[in-house]
């Protein structure tokens, strides 16, 4: 099957120009002006006044994640339905070793869960939840079959929490196999130290959720970290940055030639504090590190974004239907599961209030949303890229098409939106992925089953610093 993409204006990380794209079964054939008169194809794709650009890359996801007393909704392959209604073509979710567990055993149930059943292509991060001599070992082996990094979290004491110990041995470990740690920054045993105290005094709202969180226990856990990184020679990427407090600590580390990278998620760039407020309506909006004050936080994450201090936006997430599930945190904000979804909307909102609102180019937005995640997983130039040779995941992008975001019309599985009523500019109207079309105009046509696993390597992380 060969595909031609006429008329459209191409829009990648490094430029932007007007040629036209030949699709050749999975990858980019030719990329030229005026191919339309020299080269045969099956189908035409007429992109004028559309953008074409390289598919979107979610590299924070957590599939049927078992969290919080229960499961995040979106199972592979309605979530990555989902993502692809959004323009994303691939994700990389994160696979669980639990206590106990071997690294294997984690990867192999997740394996299990996407094969077969992701629309989209799909790589793995692996959670560490227990570091020891097996599991430090184990590690080696998962960057050979392309799982090349590992998220330790410094939150959730009992849960996923690890000590600096353990986190200290993994980043030794990756200095030897070329593996990258993530980590989720945040003290959480000073965090529960304060939920308790809130709760003990009648404050159990959702909101207090988010002031329980200090944004210092985010920035001394980023800085932590980032400092044993260092110790260990390691590089190192913080996951889902929130706060001025964090991004400082990244930017001084950038600063003094560390290894640090990290990401936010549109969440910290769109919602805020006040969204958690009103009741347990707040529910909807809890996720940790939690949404922070609108000002100077919003301001300062673009600001992070423009200089390349913050260098991917992905979108963590973690769905959980707000009847039946939230609700299980009536009454102790510490029993509501922690997450959100927006796998879906996250290329959108970022063109709205990033390219349209004038805070970056389209062509740094399609950097953040794809070419740089592609680069720091592994994955450049196979997917990420408009060349010939790459992976035909692409998407025809209508900049101008102005839509409503409402949970009554996303294709997430879940009851709600967080953006419900949010007016916003620009729209997937092609969405193709290894050279299927899999959303047309609004329809879905792709298959379940569709994704492969993307076996990813370590980036040259010295290069991307
Ligand atoms: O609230 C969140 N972020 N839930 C998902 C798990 C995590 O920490 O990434
Ligand atoms: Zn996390
Ligand atoms: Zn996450």
């Amino acid at each position: 099957m060969r595909t031609l993409i006429t008329n459209g204006t191409i829009v990648t990380a490094d430029g932007s120009f007007a040629a036209d794209v030949l699709v050749d079964g999975e990858t980019i054939a030719a990329i030229g002006a005026g191919l339309a008169g020299m080269v045969q194809s099956d189908e035409t794709i007429d992109a004028t006044g559309r953008y074409v650009i390289p598919g979107g890359i979610d590299v924070h996801t957590h599939m049927e994640l078992p969290f919080g007393g229960t499961f995040a909704k979106d199972t592979f392959e309605t979530g990555t339905r989902a993502a692809a209604f959004g323009g994303t073509t691939s994700i990389v979710d994160f696979a669980v070793q639990s206590k106990g567990q071997a690294l294997r055993t984690g990867l192999d149930a997740w394996h299990a869960k996407a094969e077969g059943n992701a629309v989209l292509d799909y790589g793995f991060h692996m959670i560490m939840s227990d570091v020891n001599d097996d599991s430090l070992a184990e590690m080696d082996q998962l960057v050979t079959e392309g799982v090349p990094d590992f998220k330790l979290f410094t939150a959730y004491p009992g849960v996923f929490y690890s000590d600096d110990a353990a986190i200290f041995r993994a980043m030794q470990q990756t200095t030897k196999n070329g593996g990258l740690i993530l980590m989720h920054a945040e003290n959480g045993p000073a965090i529960d130290v304060v939920a308790a105290q809130l709760v003990a005094e009648g404050k159990t709202d959702p909101y207090y959720h988010g002031i329980a969180r200090f944004p210092v226990f985010e920035g001394e856990a980023t800085n932590r970290v980032i400092r044993l990184a260092e110790a260990a020679g390691a590089p190192v990427y913080i996951v889902h940055l929130s706060v001025i407090d964090a991004l400082t600590a990244v930017r001084e580390a950038r600063d003094r030639g560390t290894q640090a990278f990290a990401e936010t998620c549109p969440q910290y760039l769109f919602l805020s504090l006040d969204d958690l407020g009103g009741g347990f309506n707040g529910a909807k909006f809890i996720c940790s590190p939690p949404l922070r004050d609108k000002d100077p936080n919003w301001e300062q994450l673009w600001t992070g974004l423009r200089k390349n201090d913050l260098q991917v936006v992905s979108t963590d997430h973690c769905p959980f239907d707000f009847h039946g599930q939230k609700e299980m945190g009536r009454g102790d904000f510490r029993k509501i599961p922690n997450g959100l979804p927006g796998v879906e909307d996250r290329v959108d909102l970022l063109h709205d209030g990033g390219v349209v609102a004038g805070r970056i180019s389209r062509e740094r937005w399609v950097e953040i949303v794809s070419t740089e995640p592609a680069k720091l997983f592994g994955m450049y130039p196979k997917k990420g890229a408009i060349a010939v040779g790459s992976d035909a995941d692409l998407v025809v992008y209508d900049p101008d098409r102005v839509r409503t975001i409402s949970a009554t019309t996303h294709h997430m599985d879940v009851d709600y939106s967080c953006y419900e009523g949010r007016a916003i500019q620009g729209g997937s109207d092609i969405v193709m992925s290894r050279g299927s079309v899999v959303v047309r105009n609004g329809v879905f046509t792709g298959r379940k089953g569709h994704g492969r696993f993307i076996r990813r390597a370590p980036a040259d992380y010295a290069r991307l610093a």
